[in-house]
């Protein structure tokens, strides 16, 4: 564990720190911890249900809620989110005022609506008790799942034939939080349905042996496949991926795109946020401007190249993927904080659903082996873009993100890429001789070879 992040490299625009650095939950904790711009971006935007806890670090009944709190955060993984903000940290304050907290923990249940960004907000008052408040989440997400039997499957699949289709044939006459969570993943893109065991005519033509199983219909007439792998979210998410990603939940937001075509006034920190309410208490507080940090930890900087070599470059290592840096004297330019914006989102949200991803790593301009990594791979050597690569000094493969004309280090684009790499699809390059670095070691190895 490679500590120190490309944090460094951000902190001059970012002018808070980490969020909650004092708060109840550490960093490790599977509750999300927000404040009120990240509640905006990651709750009310979401198409996911959440639970939002209102507490104070000091509070002892937030204290005793804690474990519960915790225990259910795990349960609902993947299905629903479950929040924390600090309304003890003065920048919170307003917004838990606004929220009408009057007193702690304050525990709410936001549930999207057909409006976009206009939830449905209600207290939870039920139990505090991982599985009170599990049940009470779980329940309200949202279900886009349609149901569907022999009668009218033919009509549902030719329903927009292009667009693609995933089926499950379960014995389940309900929907389970599995299979709604995974079609508000792919709300937009995917259809989703499920069909019960006794509808045979299905499950004849569709070759269905047993129950559960999910099929992916391409679209545009192409063969279906069945999911052979673990009925889990993370492999299933990984299965549809290869027709449609998922939504990238933030969704990118619209300053990104603006910021595209960066202008002077792109220099000054940003004032234009929408009605941030004023805190009539904010006066007292150093002159920082009020800025909430990005909701997901920087990726992890390998500084040196014995860092470098030791990760990444070493004849056993497994995939990592590396943002080269440009050298940067001042601050990043817009595409390098766009690209480490987007891979830190990235390994965010693998993180929160445990799923499994290769290590994302910045390596800065002055890191000796950037330069040599560059002139090795065939990429540009004066060190004025920045260059996103993925590598496997094992299988002894390299690929190289192409951002596009637009310089497009956006989440939908660079996410596409590593699910691609995940899934072993794409072409991949052989990797050039002398960037992986020899060793010697003893001929005897245990062999930790993982996926
Ligand atoms: C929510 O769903 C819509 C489709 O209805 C999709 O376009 C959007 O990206 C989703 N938003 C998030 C944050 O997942």
């Amino acid at each position: 564990m490679l500590p120190r992040s490309a944090l460094l490299l951000v902190a001059s625009l970012l002018a808070a720190l980490p969020v909650n650095a004092d708060g109840l939950y550490t960093k490790k904790s599977p509750v999300l911890q927000i404040d009120q711009k990240s509640y905006n971006q990651l709750i009310a935007n979401s198409n996911y249900t959440s639970i939002v806890e209102f507490y104070a670090p000091w509070c002892g009944h937030c204290q005793n809620l804690k474990p519960a709190y915790e225990k259910a955060a795990k349960n609902l993984d993947g299905l629903a989110k479950v929040a924390a903000i600090n309304c003890d940290d003065d920048a919170n304050k307003p917004f838990c005022g606004q929220m009408g907290v009057q007193g702690f923990p304050t525990l709410k249940i936001v549930t999207p609506s057909k409006k976009a960004g206009k939830p449905r907000v209600e207290d939870y008052q039920g139990p505090r008790t991982a599985k009170g408040i599990v049940d009470a989440v779980a329940e309200r997400i949202p279900n886009h799942v349609k149901r569907v039997t022999d009668k009218n499957l033919d009509e549902w699949l030719s329903e927009d034939a292009e667009v693609p289709k995933a089926l499950l044939f379960t014995e389940k006459g309900t929907t389970s939080s599995l299979i709604r969570a995974l079609a508000i993943d792919f709300l937009g893109s995917i259809k989703v349905a499920q069909i019960r065991n006794k509808e045979s005519n299905a499950v004849e033509k569709f070759g269905v042996t047993e129950f559960p199983t999910l099929v992916l219909l391409p679209g545009n007439g192409k063969e279906h496949i069945l999911f052979d792998g673990e009925l889990k979210k993370g492999p299933m998410v990984d299965f549809l991926s290869q027709v449609a990603p998922p939504n990238a939940d933030p969704a990118p937001a619209p300053e990104k795109a603006k910021s595209k075509k960066p202008s002077a006034s792109e220099k000054k920190p940003k004032s234009d946020e929408p009605s941030e309410p004023e805190d009539s208490t904010a006066e007292a507080k150093p002159s920082v401007p009020v800025q909430a940090p990005a909701p997901a930890p920087a990726i992890d900087t390998l500084e040196t190249s014995e860092a470098l070599e030791a990760a990444c470059l070493a004849p056993k290592s497994g995939t990592c993927v590396l943002a080269l840096l440009p050298e940067s004297d001042a601050e990043p330019t817009q595409p390098a904080k766009e690209a480490l914006e987007t891979l830190a989102e990235i390994a965010h949200k693998h993180a929160r659903k445990q799923t499994k991803l290769f290590p994302l790593y910045s390596i800065p301009a002055s890191n000796t082996a950037a330069k040599a990594l560059r002139a090795g791979l065939g990429l540009p050597e004066d060190a004025q873009s920045v260059e996103v690569v993925a590598l496997n000094a094992r299988r002894g493969w390299w690929r190289h993100y192409d951002p596009s004309d637009s310089a497009d280090f956006g989440p939908v684009r660079v996410e596409a890429w590593i699910d691609a790499i995940r899934l072993g699809e794409g072409s991949r390059n052989k990797l050039p001789e002398g960037i992986v670095v020899t060793v010697d070691e003893p001929a005897k190895q245990t062999d930790h070879d993982e996926l």
